[in-house]
């Protein structure tokens, strides 16, 4: 077919976002975590997934291993279900392209979540500052929230809980970010945790949890 037989028309709904947020009794926003593998991120948003549930909190967390087996599965998942050619054309892998493409679907699903008054925790590491930069265009002033999970390289590879960073030193795993892959740390993020030294994830989401307060995100 030709592309430009395509007519797709944006459809308004019935219910406005400030109702469904009235109903939950909390602004949606995503709070997108940002940072080199190991780091902390997933550990962060399932911590804090737990605190937010636990005041009442409508919540739901992205998470980069799974979401690499489901919405952005790898070539490898897809060709046993999907076969070869659909494997090659949608599955994702590290590359600079196929990084920013799961990036843009991560965060066309956290507007969803946004939109419906929701609080979308995202964990990926997310190495590309233009990439990060266009989920936060494409939502609404104030709705993305950027933590930077500092963690230095060496502590990242000093806990290696996948023993991925050995295989990339070791020239077995290519284009591992931190290694031979660049990360983008950001320049202005909203917030910046550093979870290296005696700081518990309970006390790096409580800091996290401050800030929406003083938001006004959280009552
Ligand atoms: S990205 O860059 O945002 O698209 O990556 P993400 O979707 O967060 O996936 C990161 C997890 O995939 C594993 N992995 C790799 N990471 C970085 N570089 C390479 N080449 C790579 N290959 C596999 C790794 O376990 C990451 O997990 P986390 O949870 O971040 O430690």
């Amino acid at each position: 077919y030709n592309m430009t037989d395509i007519h797709i028309t944006w459809h308004e709904h019935q219910v406005a976002r400030q109702d469904r947020e009235r109903l939950n009794g909390h602004r949606g926003c995503v709070i997108w975590l940002t940072g080199l593998s190991g780091s902390g991120k997933s550990t962060l948003a399932n911590v804090l997934d737990h605190l937010l549930s636990q005041r009442g909190i409508r919540t739901a967390v992205l998470d980069g291993d799974n979401v690499r087996h489901g919405l952005n599965a790898s070539p490898n998942l897809l060709r046993e279900t999907h076969g070869a050619t659909f494997a090659e054309r949608f599955g994702l892998g590290f590359s600079a392209i196929d990084r920013e493409e799961n990036i843009r679907r991560i965060g066309a699903v956290a507007q969803l979540f946004c939109e419906a008054g929701i609080i979308a925790l995202t964990a990926f590491i997310s190495p590309y500052r233009l990439d990060r930069q266009r989920v936060r265009q494409s939502l609404r002033e104030g709705d993305f929230i950027e933590v930077f999970v500092d963690t230095p390289l060496a502590v990242c590879e000093e806990r290696d809980p996948k023993g991925l960073y050995k295989k990339a030193r070791a020239g077995e795993l290519k284009h591992f970010t931190g290694i031979d892959d660049p990360y983008e740390a950001p320049e202005a993020p909203e917030l910046i945790v550093r979870s290296s030294g005696e700081r518990t994830p309970e006390a790096l989401a409580a800091q996290v949890i401050a800030y929406l307060v003083t938001r006004g995100i959280l009552p």
